[in-house]
């Protein structure tokens, strides 16, 4: 069972945004395998933070690219989905900073295995018509 499947999410109207998403929910669910795994001593921490590191970066660039292109079509609720963007943002960075401290890397993982519901509510009711602003703008509409 994987801890969250493309289907809970709505399609983009914009395709690099809905990319961004299916490879999200990829890193998501492979981390929560490898953390599977580590219990089991089938994997070691250094994957398993590769693969935490790997999710940091993409979420980065998948908020920073939301962002230039809701400013690049004047989205008119930018300021609202930036900050729900950086609400976010926050919480990461408390979880890797506690990760870090307590040097306890489940610190990291509790946090992402919960992600999914932050990202699937999200994705339904501030990307989606967001995406669907974007498309009509990008069509000259
Ligand atoms: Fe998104
Ligand atoms: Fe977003």
């Amino acid at each position: 069972m994987a801890l969250v499947y493309i289907e809970q999410v709505e399609d983009m109207d914009v395709e690099e945004m809905q990319k961004t998403h299916e490879n999200e929910i990829k890193i998501l669910n492979a981390i929560d395998n490898l953390a599977i795994s580590y219990d089991r001593g089938e994997a070691t921490l250094e994957e398993l933070e590769a693969k935490i590191e790997e999710y940091v970066k993409h979420v980065h660039e998948h908020f920073a690219n939301e962002e230039r292109l809701m400013q690049e079509y004047n989205f008119p609720s930018y300021d609202m989905h930036k900050t729900a963007h950086d609400m976010f943002l926050e919480e990461l960075n408390m979880a890797l900073k506690n990760w870090k401290n307590y040097k306890k890397v489940s610190k990291i993982t509790d946090f992402i295995r919960r992600a999914p519901e932050w990202i699937v509510l999200h994705v339904n009711t501030v990307d989606y018509p967001t995406a669907n602003y974007l498309a009509k703008k990008m069509k000259g509409l």
